[in-house]
């Protein structure tokens, strides 16, 4: 049955381990520009309220998000931004035309990207900071800014981590302060279900996929921490694991905890389509067949 939900081959998977870079949030380039605002930038914001090419109201963005954005057009990540996919509590998420350079990162023939926009007020930074305490990654940060520009980046390298451990995620492609682009997961435009949304023609074996996919993320040393119907879509017979912003190394103090929940989760949810699935059952089994310091 393997391939039959796009389980990706394991073959270019790294060696797990917590030596994550360092991440450096101090101050950023679009923070610069939104301070300095110099002339171009002031003429491209001028230009950006009549265009065609922005369909955002410019007025959605803080100053220094909007810089960002400008900092990823100039960059060559992204050249003309589309509508709002999805607006949440801590981020927004917009698909884009994809730029030269984000385009090498994509599929054949695929233009889109979509743009990940984190909030920098008004996130509920408790929760962020349970995540984050403990992630070797992000020790010392400071302000709520900080964290969210240090989140942002998190998302990122989880995203990049993942895909090197043989997890199907949205191909990661940059970040710019708050801002996060990746592959746009749709078809013709119109973004893939979750599966909350599609009802799934063969559960056992998209619930066989996903006990993978957990697997090889603790395997490689994380775990998501947010795992459910949810966030996980359903692309062209493929699962693709998204929002894994939050996603802790297994060192985290919390991350028996996350993983307990994201199994429990994902088989309650497949229990509901009729497979004989159990949250205890996945948790030993993750904990059996992936050995994260091997
Ligand atoms: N790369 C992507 N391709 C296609 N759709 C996406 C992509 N990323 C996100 N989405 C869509 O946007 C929605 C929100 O994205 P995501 O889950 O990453 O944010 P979130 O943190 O859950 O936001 P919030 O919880 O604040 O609503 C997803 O449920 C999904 O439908
Ligand atoms: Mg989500």
């Amino acid at each position: 049955m393997n391939g039959e939900y796009g389980l990706l081959d394991t073959d270019e998977a790294e060696a797990p381990g917590d030596e994550f870079e360092e991440i450096d949030v101090s101050d950023t380039e679009a923070d610069r520009i939104a301070r300095e605002r110099d002339r171009e930038f002031d003429q491209w914001r001028k230009r950006i309220k009549n265009s065609e090419r922005f369909k955002v109201q410019e007025s959605a963005f803080d100053d220094a998000t909007f810089a960002a954005l400008y900092k990823l057009v100039q960059d060559g990540y992204v050249d003309a931004l589309g509508g709002p996919v999805s607006t949440g509590k801590e981020a927004n998420v917009y698909e884009a035309l994809g730029g030269e350079r984000s385009l090498k990162e994509l599929a054949d023939g695929a233009e889109q990207v979509a743009i990940k926009v984190y909030r920098t007020r008004a996130t509920n930074f408790r929760d962020m900071r349970e995540y984050l305490v403990g992630d070797p990654r992000f020790e010392e940060l400071g302000d709520k800014k900080e964290i969210v520009l240090a989140w942002t980046r998190k998302e990122l390298s989880n995203l990049e981590r993942a895909r090197k451990a043989g997890v199907r995620v949205p191909t990661p492609i940059a970040a710019q302060r708050n801002v996060l682009v990746m592959e746009f997961v749709a078809t013709e435009g119109q973004r893939a279900r979750r599966l909350d949304e599609v009802s799934i023609e063969n559960p056992e074996t998209a619930y066989g996929v996903v006990r993978e996919y957990v697997r090889r993320l603790y395997a490689a040393g994380l775990v998501h921490g947010d795992l459910s119907e949810y966030n996980v879509l359903f692309y062209e017979g493929q699962l693709v694991i998204i929002d894994i912003g939050q996603a802790v190394t297994i060192h985290h103090p919390n991350a028996e905890e996350f993983l307990e929940r994201d199994c429990e989760n994902v088989a309650s949810f497949f229990r509901r389509q009729g497979v004989d699935a159990d949250g205890a059952e996945l948790y030993e089994w993750v904990h059996e067949n992936a050995d994260p310091n091997k």
